[in-house]
């Protein structure tokens, strides 16, 4: 396979490390039951709005106090100071990473960075939570986009904003997986791209239409997947997690030396 990645030195090695399950359920006892199905096949776990506003801060501190890194998906977007406060409180819960608009400007994303430090007792050390830039909402087609004031079309958008949220400072973005190759290029091989939107190859042709498969993410550029109800609606859980790490893997070249297997 011509085509396979080879996966890059900053990345954790585990396999499953690459994959971040979505916990979109209302309460924690059902996001604990996911996250303890889960945690020998999966290496991040997503909170994100619906499950932040129903269990709180409790819960991300559960899953951290548990050993499990979380991606903490509230897409912060508001004034500077209020952002790097927010960004501060994220870092304190000890999750792996949190996001912020990347539409919220420079300054903005600027006072995330600046937060983190803060909410680590001073040290901005190798512990601290990696901060990802929100492009453009995959929900928001080209049209949305003219009606809000975006000219360009998505494509340029994204990739002016991925851009920007690298000069200020952030670790990477969270795009669409059709947006991952352009940002690769723009961005380099350093900056992180995290691609929701991913549907295994055998439930591609009954879903959305802007789904990727694992493999043609990887192979696009795309550093984590998140994954959300192919795995958490699944009868099997972690078989469904074990298959998309096996599709992920078919475009990966792994280093067996750094592999500590699955
Ligand atoms: O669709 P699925 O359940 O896999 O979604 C997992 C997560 O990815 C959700 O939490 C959602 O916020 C995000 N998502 C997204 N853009 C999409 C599809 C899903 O940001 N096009």
């Amino acid at each position: 396979m011509s085509n396979r990645r080879r996966l890059p030195a900053r990345l954790p090695d585990r396999q499953r490390d690459h994959l971040i399950v979505a916990l979109d359920v209302p309460r924690a006892d059902a996001a604990l039951g996911l996250a303890n199905g889960l945690r020998n096949s999966v290496g991040t776990f997503k909170v994100g709005l619906e499950l932040f506003t129903a269990a709180g801060p409790w819960l991300v501190e559960r899953l951290v106090a548990q050993g499990d890194r979380v991606f903490l998906d509230l897409k912060l977007h508001d004034i500077p100071s209020t952002v790097r406060a927010a960004a501060r409180e994220a870092a304190r819960l000890g999750v792996f990473m949190f996001d912020v608009h990347a539409s919220g400007g420079r300054e903005m994303m600027e006072a995330a960075r600046e937060g983190v430090p803060e909410g680590r007792g001073g040290s901005a050390g190798a512990q601290r939570p990696l901060v990802l830039g929100v492009t453009i909402l995959t929900s928001l087609a080209a049209a949305d986009l003219a009606e809000i004031g975006f000219a360009g079309g998505p494509e340029a958008a994204v990739t002016r904003l991925a851009r920007l949220a690298q000069q200020s400072g952030l670790d990477g973005v969270v795009a669409s997986p059709w947006e991952a190759k352009a940002i690769r290029a723009a961005c380099g091989p350093e900056f992180v791209i995290v691609t929701p939107g991913i549907r295994p190859a055998s439930a591609l042709a009954q879903d959305q239409a802007r789904a990727a498969t694992p493999a043609a993410a990887i192979e696009a550029g795309a550093d984590y997947l998140v994954v959300g109800r192919p795995i958490t609606q699944a009868p099997d859980p972690a078989a469904a997690a074990a298959a998309i790490i096996a599709e992920m893997q078919r475009a990966l070249v792994y280093d067996g030396a750094r592999v500590e297997g699955p």
